[in-house]
């Protein structure tokens, strides 16, 4: 296969380019050999097969004029073949390295295929979990979600994107499309500017620093101004102060939904809207190849900008080094990490799971017993995929009941799927333990999977009542994409895990957990509402002026609680962990400082453990209310029973500042509360107040 000399020189390449050709790489479409033959498609998306993949690019390179490859994409957000926990769980794992792990393993599967793009990372902070997309989220915290970013792309990137096994990140959805209205799918985005920076904005910026080769603009709009030609966020904030130089690409059709958006009287309008705010590729709109030449013509757009956007699509591929080597990533896998990403399958699901209750410590479940096994989920291996698993199968998948059955080969586990089943009341009253697995299907989450009333799917509650009924201890294995609001299932269960959608090896893992053999050490990335009236209730709310209390005239409800079920970081362990001895030094600091935060943690209980500390931070007087809790870091400790060890971090300065007006950090003079422990929940934080003073000639108007 020859490649022709133009396309070794991207120059010369766009030289020699047709308008047609040129609006061709700025298309992205589903596979079409007969477009691609007449160079109408730079990029294909949603082919999955290696075969027809590489068929395809054969036509491309070999088949047409100029022969510049294809860029392939999907949506590889956790996983191609090995199908990780979602990126929900994932968060709750809190561990960077693991996230990191896990995008180099599905990116060397991914490229394995001939893809070389994925829409990945997701980066929109979730605090609403009516929202179906909140289960590709890291969750609700801006620090968190920024540090997922880094790992993420760190993860499918690699260290050059040309590396066999690197494919192209894309930090998705620009910009703040967790804050739909009323959680409800696609609405409309409304939120302050002070929030856009200091909420969602963050992980984007993590991401640009990281250098994510691509960036998606969100569906949504924001204060009326849809995404997709958001200038000011997409040049000026993007490309101009975030030294942003890679491609943009517009969510599926977004170009041509400018028209329902109201923005745009036609196709014509939409194109050239979407190419002057700095999108680079029309993803499946066709809008760049219907509408661009008569923009052109009715002078909308300059050819200049077009220019621009092809190169940096070619600058893309050639950075990816499609134009050498079209083919070289279908050598990525090596012997044996088919496997290897299996086992890590296994550690990450075995990480993300949150213990959420354990009244009566029913678990583990250390010692044979005779256990009964029910509900939709026990086994539903394709379930634990999630909403999205691009090339994972549910036949390579373990359902818990494959999994409890494969760990536990000589202990007596019936399973009944409810207990309208023949025979299936008798086992309940023989059994010594209820395992229900309850929760949601993968199509109850994800994109389009809003729900209004996030409880327990239909029937499920009916089933829980019915298994109380046998006064057996129960404990609850629960499969969402969200946090489930269904007050019934914790005062029923004894136990409930938390395990999201842990993906492939979701039986081996939460074996692994129920036994014992792992202990959790999963943590909640998102706070869990105690009713779907609280929405949104995360930890960083900012202060009121008339808190909470027992005063009527105070920021409560008459019918309800203002604590949430369980705040964010909440997650126990089958052992105990104690908080003590914080030191931070130095007490007073200035614009310079850096700040060192320990504190000791002591293993209480009766078996080793791993624990997640959290440093948060909270100014307690500013030109601005300041939230009252900000999380500035994580630290993991693991511990033996009886053993204490010390968690350490360090802060900056600038770890104080927040964000202005314009997104520009902020450091105001002033007390600052320091605090360290296992989650939101502030009475059971170390605290400890420092004072930060500022040269009068730096200190803010
Ligand atoms: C979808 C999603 C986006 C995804 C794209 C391609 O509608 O909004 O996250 O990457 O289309 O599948």
């Amino acid at each position: 296969m020859q490649l022709s000399s133009l396309t070794k020189d991207k120059r010369n390449l766009l030289a020699s380019m047709s308008l047609e050709e040129k609006l061709g790489q700025l298309t992205m479409i589903r596979p079409d050999a007969a477009e691609v033959r007449k160079a109408r498609a730079g990029s294909i998306l949603d082919l999955q097969e290696p075969g027809s993949i590489h068929k395809l690019q054969e036509v491309a390179v070999s088949g047409t004029r100029l022969g510049i490859p294809l860029l392939f994409a999907l949506d590889v957000l956790h996983g191609y073949g090995t199908t990780f926990p979602v990126p929900l769980a994932e968060a709750a794992a809190m561990d960077p390295a693991l996230w990191e792990a896990t995008a180099r393993a599905a990116a060397r599967e991914t490229a394995a295929a001939g893809i070389a793009l994925t829409f990945a990372p997701m980066l929109d902070v979730a605090r609403d979990p009516r929202w179906g997309r909140i289960v590709e989220s890291p969750g609700e915290d801006p620090w968190l979600a920024s540090r997922f970013a880094e790992a993420k792309v760190r993860g499918f990137q690699g260290v050059a994107l040309a590396g066999s096994s690197a494919i192209a990140a894309c930090a998705k959805h620009f910009v703040a499309y967790g804050a739909v209205t009323a959680g409800r799918e696609y609405a409309p985005v409304d939120v302050s500017n002070r929030t856009l920076h200091e909420v969602h904005l963050p992980p984007f910026a993590a991401a640009v620093e990281a250098g994510v080769a691509t960036v998606m603009p969100a569906f949504t709009d924001l204060a009326g101004v849809p995404m997709t030609i958001h200038k000011g966020l997409l040049r000026d904030w993007l490309r101009v102060r975030h030294g942003f130089d890679g491609v943009i690409v517009s969510d599926f059709n977004a170009i041509a939904e400018l028209i329902s958006h109201g923005v745009a009287a036609d196709i014509v309008e939409a194109a050239a809207l979407a190419l002057n705010a700095g999108v680079d590729i029309d993803m499946a709109s066709g809008a760049y190849l219907a509408g661009l030449p008569e923009a052109l013509s009715r002078g909308l757009v300059p050819e200049a900008d077009i220019d621009a956007a092809v190169m940096r699509v070619l600058d893309l591929k050639a950075r990816l080094g499609l134009f050498e080597q079209p083919f070289a990533r279908e050598d990525a896998m090596r012997p044996g990490d088919r496997q290897s990403h299996r086992d890590l399958a296994r550690e990450a699901a075995r990480k993300s799971v949150v213990l959420l209750q354990n009244r009566g410590g029913v678990l583990p479940l250390a010692k044979p017993v005779r256990l009964l096994v029910a509900g939709p989920l026990a086994d539903a291996a394709g379930e634990m995929l999630g909403p999205w698993h691009a090339a994972g199968q549910a036949g390579e998948a373990v359902s818990y009941l494959q999994g409890l059955r494969r760990a536990l080969p000589d202990w007596d586990i019936a399973h009944f799927e409810d207990f309208a089943a023949a025979g299936a009341r008798e086992a309940a009253g023989n059994a010594d333990v209820l395992l229900l697995c309850l929760g949601e299907t993968a199509a109850m989450s994800g994109e389009a999977g809003s729900r209004a009333k996030p409880d327990l799917p239909d029937g499920q509650a009916a089933l829980l009542k019915e298994a109380s009924s046998f006064g057996k201890p129960i404990a609850v294995v629960l499969t969402s994409g969200r946090p489930v609001m269904e007050p019934f299932l914790f005062e029923a269960a004894d136990a409930v895990l938390a395990a999201w959608f842990p993906g492939s090896e979701a039986g081996n893992a939460l074996a692994d957990i129920l036994t014992g053999k792992a202990n959790p050490c999963g943590k909640l990335p998102v706070t869990w509402p105690a009713e779907i009236g609280q929405i949104p209730i995360f930890h960083a709310q900012r202060p009121t002026g008339r808190p909470a209390s027992e005063l009527r005239e105070s920021s409560k409800y008459l019918d309800a609680s203002v604590a949430p079920l369980f705040p964010f970081g909440h997650g126990l362990s089958y052992t105990q962990f104690a908080y003590g001895g914080l030191r931070v030094s130095p007490e007073a600091v200035g614009p310079e400082a850096r700040i060192s935060v320990e504190a000791e943690v002591e293993n209480l209980g009766p078996a080793a453990g791993e624990e997640t500390a959290f440093l948060f931070i909270r100014d307690v007087t500013a030109s601005v209310t300041r939230p009252l809790l900000e999380l500035r870091g994580l630290a993991k400790i693991k511990l033996d029973p009886g053993q204490k060890g010390t968690v350490r971090f360090e802060l900056g300065a600038g770890d104080l500042a927040f964000p202005d007006e314009d997104g520009s950090p902020r450091l105001e003079a002033g007390a600052f509360e320091i605090l360290v422990g296992p989650g939101a929940d502030k009475s059971g934080l170390l605290c400890h107040t420092i004072s930060l003073a500022l040269p009068k000639s730096s200190a803010p108007s």
